[in-house]
């Protein structure tokens, strides 16, 4: 019931939906504009503020059962196995929480981390035997554990699960242990424990798939574009690189990463990995792009 190949056939989900979603939800990014006098405008308003996200004007009747579907399986709660009509048999074995909402709910679906944690209802639910990692407070965010060396002294990096599915109803005779995130600090600010650990917050998507929809070669071009003028001010850079000033292409297609933790590889910065990647790393669930 927990091996990773008990997971990989149990499930086959596909979320194109989402990345339509993704893209048409109406949100907080903008387009970047260059300007030579910066100018912050702050906050942009929208008459669809105070209200869940909604599509893209203009979204095409072909569009918007995407989008629809996207925003529906966003909100799917995952079980292990026994799903009713409306949950989803894909929880485990090892996961962070079991819907995408869940954490991405604030001020809407699609937002941050809500003003109750989500967890605590989370962890233990079906029976499952976990307990809270200290960096989880009632009343703070939730929070992702990613470690800097792994148990060997490699550079890690990764985003470690919190919880697993041992114990609860539907998980069989699963026993993998949960992982130990000692010694404790302070679950509020998140300070003073492991040294091993890093932090991340879940960051709000609305409007990213705004940002996956510009074509590498706009990101190129603006790169490129004024070169003379940018270098006298001191202007320079490249797109988004691993290190060493490396352009970071994407192992799944080649193309320019985008999203991810400062800019880096994370979840190899595309929504379109980024979304089955989501599903594998936050509720355990294997994605379609990487098993199919
Ligand atoms: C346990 C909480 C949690 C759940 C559940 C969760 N996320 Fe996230 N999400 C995060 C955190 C934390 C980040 C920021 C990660 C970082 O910067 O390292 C994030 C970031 C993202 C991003 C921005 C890109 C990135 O990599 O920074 C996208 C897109 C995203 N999540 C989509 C999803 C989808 C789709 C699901 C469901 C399949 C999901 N998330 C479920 C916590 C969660």
């Amino acid at each position: 019931m927990c091996n990773s190949n008990a997971a990989v056939r149990r499930v086959s989900v596909g979320f194109p939906g989402l990345q339509a979603w993704l893209l048409a939800a109406v949100g907080l990014l903008t387009p970047l504009a260059i300007l030579a006098q910066a100018h912050d405008p702050g906050v942009r308003h929208a008459a669809t503020d105070g209200g869940a996200p909604v599509p893209l004007t203009g979204i095409t009747s072909n569009e918007m059962p995407y989008f629809q579907d996207g925003a529906r399986r966003f909100q799917i709660e995952e079980v292990v196995s026994g799903a009713a009509p409306t949950q989803g048999n894909g929880l485990g074995p090892r996961f962070n929480s079991n819907s995408c909402s869940s954490c991405h709910a604030f001020p809407y679906v699609g937002g941050s981390s809500p003003p109750v944690n989500p967890l605590f209802s989370i962890a233990n639910a079906g029976g499952a035997v976990n307990h809270m990692p200290w960096f989880e407070a009632r009343n703070g965010p939730v929070r992702e554990a990613r470690f800097v060396q792994s148990a060997n002294g490699v550079p890690d990096g990764g985003v470690h699960n919190l919880f697993v599915i041992t114990g609860r109803s539907d998980a069989g005779t699963c026993n993998l242990p949960q992982p130990s995130f000692f010694p404790a600090g302070d679950p509020v600010s998140g300070r003073g424990g492991n040294r091993n650990i890093i932090f991340r917050t879940p960051t709000p998507i609305f409007g990213a798939g705004l940002i996956e929809a510009i074509p590498d070669s706009a990101i190129l071009a603006n790169q490129a574009a004024n070169a003379a003028l940018k270098q006298q001010h001191g202007v320079r850079g490249h797109p988004n690189a691993i290190q060493g000033g490396n352009v970071n292409r994407s192992g799944n297609d080649g193309t320019i990463t985008r999203f991810g933790w400062g800019g880096l590889q994370r979840r190899d910065g595309h929504l379109q990995p980024v979304v089955p990647a989501g599903a594998r790393g936050e509720r355990g669930l294997p994605g379609q792009l990487s098993n199919s």
